[in-house]
């Protein structure tokens, strides 16, 4: 195990570790919270594995101020939670729920206490129920709504925050929520994904602009899952035209629009067949086109595509439970091949040469476009030692490999700024429920007691000395 290159990062490098509100929380009735389409979905059967919900979860509601000890005695110089839209608007409209603004405020107000900067993720996931209700993101409405509890939210919290992150993975919300079906709300309907594509990008545009009215130099930025998706045969016409279409989808759908002001033109000839896209209202893109202060950037793993010949089988890899259907819309003639392993306890093939390959291609396509790693980290089956530990070495290895390919990146030039760590605690991994474990801290779900695992005791080295250990 090669865990120690030593490596030094930039002064003022930020380091932090992060959660989100439906996947730590639980209170789900308390405090005057609403249903969010997250609960419909959890609570229908079959959804996910072993029936698990969010209505508890890590508790976090009622331990928050154990949970901000723990963020302290890392030594963390930030930390990155969502809010949950329904806690603060219960209806995704209408009146405010000033008990669920206060739980973030003084949540805040915990995290300056201790020196530590919250960045804060408007939107993981958590959409109110009674959007879904009139259509969710696949209706234009809700883009507007979303600005609206984005106001709320930054003229409650003002210049507390540091970062205001509007959305967490919009591609996980529209294609895993609205193509697949593996996440809520559970539809399985192509041209509505590609709607929700499109209104997840205004309400980042419509959020910032709705943000900085309140606050005019408001740090803005949103979190992508871009992909790194290779091809089978790289000397294949095929199987680079593949890549190109799943790359339109996954990647340029989000970064043409949200940093270059457009969308990609092969990404409305590729899915012509699944819809016209006249959602898509003129000036529009100049909307979600706003000025970011840095990109979050959240990283796992590979993806290996190619053409599919209709014979055999198609191979759907893709490494996302596909529930319903495929998340990619349109593009029926690709299929994905398992990448090479080894694996994490997700099926996640583990490759930090990706990070790297990543914040290069970032680095040519947006220069001057400041970054940081908002997500990085694994699942891998944890036990509890006879003395109570928990030794994760394949945790640390994988962190410390990641950071190695993060430092490599930087030494050629990609701007970053940060690196949080994917997860503080081990918490609801939404379809998968409680069975994979993501935390750096072990969470015994009978108890609820918190652990720190030989990861946690790592990481907070690896933040002290701003270095990885030799
Ligand atoms: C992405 C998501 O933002 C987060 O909610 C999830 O738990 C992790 N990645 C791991 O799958």
């Amino acid at each position: 195990m090669s865990t120690g290159t030593g490596r030094r990062f930039p002064d003022g490098f930020l380091w932090g570790s992060a959660t989100a509100s439906y996947q730590i929380e639980g209170a789900a009735k308390e405090g005057g919270r609403g249903p969010s389409i997250w609960d419909t979905f959890s609570h229908t059967p079959g959804k996910t594995l072993n029936g698990d919900t969010g209505d508890v979860a890590d508790d976090h509601y009622h331990r928050w101020q154990e949970d901000l000890g723990h963020i302290a005695d890392l030594g963390l110089g930030a930390y990155r939670f969502s809010t949950a839209w329904p806690r603060v608007q219960p209806g995704g409209s209408g009146p405010v729920n000033r008990e669920g603004l206060d739980f973030y405020s003084r949540l805040v107000d915990g995290l300056l206490e201790r020196g530590v900067k919250p960045v804060l993720t408007l939107y993981h996931w958590d959409l109110p129920q009674d959007l879904e209700d009139a259509g969710g993101w696949a209706n234009r409405d809700t883009a507007y709504r979303f600005a609206e509890y984005a106001e709320f939210m930054a003229r409650e919290l003002g210049d507390r925050v540091d970062t205001w992150t509007t959305l967490n993975e919009p591609w996980c919300s529209a294609y895993l929520g609205y193509a697949s079906g593996a996440h809520a709300p559970g539809r399985a309907d192509g041209a509505a994904a590609l709607a929700a594509v499109h209104h997840l990008n205004l309400a980042h545009g419509l959020g910032v602009q709705a943000v900085r009215s309140v606050l005019p130099s408001a740090k803005a930025s949103i979190t992508l899952n871009l992909h790194v998706i290779r091809p089978v045969d790289p000397s294949s016409p095929d199987d680079l035209d593949a890549v190109r279409r799943v790359d339109a989808l996954a990647n340029r759908a989000f970064t043409g629009p949200l940093l270059s002001g457009a969308y990609p033109a092969d990404l409305f000839d590729d899915t012509a067949h699944v819809t016209d896209w006249s959602f898509v209202r003129s000036g529009d893109e100049q909307i979600a086109h706003q000025p970011i202060d840095v990109l979050g950037v959240n990283y796992y793993s590979t993806a290996l595509a190619r053409r599919w010949d209709g014979a055999s089988p198609r191979s759907e890899d893709d490494g996302h439970d596909d529930a319903l259907g495929s998340p990619w819309v349109g593009a029926d003639d690709v299929e994905f091949v398992r990448p090479e392993g080894p694996y994490t306890a997700m099926g996640w093939n583990i490759d930090p040469s990706g990070m790297t390959e990543l914040l290069l291609r970032l680095r040519d396509e947006y220069p001057g476009q400041p970054m940081m790693i908002t997500e990085n980290g694994a699942a891998f089956a944890d036990t509890v030692s006879p003395d109570g530990a928990v030794h994760d070495p394949l945790r640390i290895d994988y962190i410390a490999r990641h950071l190695e390919a993060v430092g490599v990146a930087i030494d050629q030039g990609a701007d970053v700024r940060g690196y949080f760590a994917w997860s503080l605690l081990d918490n609801f991994e939404w379809s998968y429920g409680y069975d994979r474990r993501f935390g750096l801290i072990r969470v015994d779900y009978d108890t609820l007691q918190r652990t720190w695992k030989d990861s946690a005791h790592w990481y907070q080295g690896v933040v002290a000395q701003n270095a990885l250990p030799e």
